[in-house]
């Protein structure tokens, strides 16, 4: 029986999350935390999808039946699903489709991207659609488009490319990530509304138009900074550009109680920077430093009751695990 399984990396936003949603810069690390997408044959004519965080298990007749019942939360599978049908003139049947994830959801570690990217990729060798890396992103672009309205297409160009980027208008180059460049990543214990965080600075931005812009271009100056001292390999003052960012971001009303807490604590405790990462309100604190003493933070955020976790940068992006 055939089967075929793929992965893509979550990621964490270093620097221009939002103002990258107006075609200001930003700089993005796949991390080490993977979704995964496996495609098994079946002797059976039935479709079969199985969310394993959520110990969901769906059965449909065929992609007709899927189109009519599948649940709206899954929107996004299906706008794949009749994608890939209609586009890629591609008949989808006999298959049991499994995916997991190991990113917390919901918290601007690019769960959604990082699925989409895996699903694609294990169609792509399921079926010999002959998609390269660059159509797979593509596609997990408009697929972001469903969940998230105006994506600036970071997520799904990180989580298909990997490594360390700096993105802008839907282009990027690779950066070199610095020796020894560790991330530990803490939930806040709130999930967020990506969605709604863009709405609500795009409201923000309607009334305050020269506040926003302001702030986007300092933004934008401290992105292009830090990614000269991730060129010179400058730590430290690459956690001094992120507590600017995460300043500006809070400036700009994205950041809460909760963010501000765990960025005093990790900075307190010998971090070198944190800031908010992704779409804010919630979500995920970034920090960086040195290894030791972010497992010490880690130990000092968990008292406080916040599960972390120290993440390495991801090389590879979206990889066939298993053909
Ligand atoms: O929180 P996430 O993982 O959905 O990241 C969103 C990043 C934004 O800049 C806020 C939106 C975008 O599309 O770039």
């Amino acid at each position: 029986m055939k089967i075929v399984s793929a992965s893509a990396p979550g990621k964490c936003i270093l620097f221009g999350e939002h103002a990258v949603v107006y075609g200001y810069p930003a700089i993005a690390a796949a991390i080490s935390l993977k979704s995964t997408c496996t495609i098994e044959e079946l002797t059976e004519n039935k479709i079969e999808l199985i969310l394993k965080n959520f110990d969901e298990i769906y059965e449909f007749r065929d992609l007709e039946d899927l189109f009519e019942r599948i649940p709206p939360q899954l929107e996004q599978i299906k706008y794949f699903f009749n994608n890939i049908h209609q586009k890629l003139n591609t008949q989808i049947e006999k298959v049991k489709i499994t995916i997991f994830s190991n990113l917390f959801p919901s918290s601007g570690l690019g769960s959604s991207a990082s699925i989409a990217v895996a699903l694609v990729m294990a169609f792509n060798k399921y079926f010999n659609l002959e998609l390269d890396k660059r159509d797979i992103s593509k596609i997990a672009f408009e697929m972001e488009k469903i969940i998230h309205g105006t994506p600036s297409g970071i997520d799904n160009t990180i989580c298909t490319f990997g490594k360390l980027i700096f993105f802008q208008n839907n282009k990027f180059h690779y950066l070199e990530a610095p020796h020894d460049f560790k991330i530990l990543v803490t939930y806040t214990n709130m999930n967020h509304n990506t969605k709604l965080a863009i709405e609500q600075l795009r409201r923000l931005k309607n009334e305050e138009p020269t506040f926003c812009n302001f702030i986007f271009d300092k933004i934008r100056f401290y992105t292009e900074l830090a990614e000269l001292e991730i060129n010179q390999g400058n730590l430290i003052e690459i956690g001094k550009l992120m507590n600017i960012n995460q300043k500006l971001l809070a400036a700009l009303n994205l950041s809460n109680d909760s963010i501000t807490e765990i960025v005093h604590l990790a900075n307190e405790n010998g971090a070198y920077g944190s800031k908010l990462t992704g779409a804010g309100l919630g979500g995920c604190v970034i920090s960086i430093g040195n290894v030791d003493c972010l497992e010490e933070i880690s130990k000092i955020l968990s008292k406080k009751g916040y599960k972390s976790f120290i993440a390495n940068i991801d090389k590879e992006g979206g990889i066939i695990e298993r053909n």
